[in-house]
């Protein structure tokens, strides 16, 4: 009998590169999938997605398909989007409203908000004797072992045992503090619905181009560049260009050398946090309006700790991007070992002056949305990596840069002072993803 070839995934992995089976690997993505996407906890979608009794919405987890539903109660259930009975999906669409109950529409199963079964057609005489009937657990919708919130946004775990969600998420807990605090009334509410890209490339790639602080004045160059003259033209013509410009012309004038003050923080689970100064806070009548409404809500102090807190970008690992200073999140869904979905959010912050959600909205058109050429340039590299790795060019890939020189203190990496462009966030995601794949913890 033919043995199942279980591979050494520490081989896969040193310290400052990787080898290319790591991302092209059929195997190897069908263990990521056991291991880390169904497995550890991982975003399904904010509460405001589902406000009502019986709202749900359709959500992949790993390789299953999910419901988020919304239950008579106001609790969020997590459940496997099958019927217990032939296997038919429950729902179809994307998102909806169940009614009362969930019924199947193959055979009319139907079943409660929480998965539990409801009614069977004609169950007395059809199950007289059988194994199947009201009391088996089996007849009900199974449900995601583990479900918990954090400020709305809900996560789920297919892993019995595990830490609670607040132990795992640790320091990256920090993205949702801070887009909801900058809420005067401390909550955001989700924009429906999202940008839904499927990129070409494997689900690593897109996580590790996120903390990639080197490419963006190379990759974005060009965009940068040309919306800089376009302001440059608008300042000379009306003395102040809208501060959308900015968000594109920084791809520019943020040059090469000084993206190095940024700085990176990894933690052990794979999250990374970069800190550095978006410009976020002109001080044009719209901010200033802003700032009143939330030194009402919370105090002069406290609006300017809410206002201070200095972060770009938080990674959690292994499928959630949160830009929170700009309310905006990116959820990845691996399909396949080169087939990657991306779902793009943004978030109203309750409570705040329209203006403010207008910033949110362009920078989500701008920046993340996919009919802008900045996320093109990303998604054109992400595909050329793919291939490049798929080929017989080379074996490993390289995260050398300020290799040993990181600052490590109690198992918290950071990049050292003025080297915001370490690929230090690769190596902690790449030796976080070799522990996972070697015992799931
Ligand atoms: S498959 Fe759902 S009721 Fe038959
Ligand atoms: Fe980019």
């Amino acid at each position: 009998m033919l043995q199942e070839r279980i591979p050494d995934f520490s081989k896969f992995v040193e310290p400052d590169r990787v080898r290319k089976e790591v991302y092209t690997d059929a195997g190897v993505f069908e263990r990521e999938m056991e291991r880390i996407h169904e497995t550890l906890w991982i975003y399904c979608g904010h509460e405001s997605q589902v406000p009502k009794a019986g709202d749900y919405y359709a959500v992949q987890l790993g390789r299953q398909p999910m419901l988020m539903v919304r239950g008579p109660e106001g609790k969020v259930h997590v459940l496997y989007n099958r019927c217990p009975h032939r296997g038919n999906m429950m729902c179809g669409d994307r998102h909806g409203n169940t009614g009362e109950f969930f019924r199947c529409s193959y055979h009319a199963w139907t079943f409660h908000h929480d998965g539990r079964l409801r009614n069977i057609p004609m169950m007395e005489s059809g199950y007289q004797g059988t194994r199947y009937g009201r009391d088996n657990p089996e007849c009900s919708m199974k449900r995601a072992a583990r479900v918990e919130s954090y400020r709305g946004f809900v996560f789920a775990s297919l892993a019995k045992d595990g830490p609670a969600l607040k132990e795992f998420l640790g320091a990256s807990l920090v993205a949702f503090d801070d887009m909801c605090d900058r809420a005067p009334e401390g909550e955001v509410e989700i924009v429906p619905n999202c940008f839904r890209v499927i990129q070409h490339s494997n689900w690593k790639i897109f996580l590790e181009n996120q903390l990639d602080a080197l490419h963006p004045s190379v990759t974005h160059q060009s965009t940068g560049r040309a919306a800089h003259e376009v302001e440059k033209m608008i300042e000379k013509k009306t003395g102040k260009a809208p501060l959308s410009y900015h968000m594109l012309s920084a791809f520019a004038t943020v040059t090469i050398d000084k993206w190095d003050n940024f700085q990176t923080i990894n933690h052990p689970q794979g999250h990374c946090i970069l800190t550095g100064y978006m410009g976020l806070r002109p001080k044009d009548p719209d901010t200033l309006k802003y700032e009143k409404t939330l030194i009402k809500a919370y105090g002069h102090k406290r609006m300017e700790e809410i206002l201070g807190v200095n972060i770009h970008h938080v990674l959690i690992y292994p499928g959630l991007s949160v830009q929170s200073p700009l309310q905006q999140l990116r959820a990845v869904r691996p399909l396949g070992v080169d087939r990657t979905l991306t779902e793009i959010w943004h978030f109203r912050l309750k409570g705040a002056p329209e203006a403010i959600y207008r910033r949110s909205l362009a920078y989500y058109n701008l920046v993340n949305s996919p009919a802008t050429v900045v996320n093109a340039d990303d998604l054109e590299n992400f595909w050329k990596c793919h291939q490049g790795l798929s080929s017989d060019g080379g074996d490993w890939v390289s995260f050398a840069r300020h290799f040993g020189r990181d600052i490590e203190k109690d198992g918290v990496v950071e990049s050292g002072p003025g080297m915001g462009t370490s690929e230090a966030p690769m190596r902690n995601q790449m030796k976080a993803w070799a522990r996972y794949m070697g015992n799931g913890k």
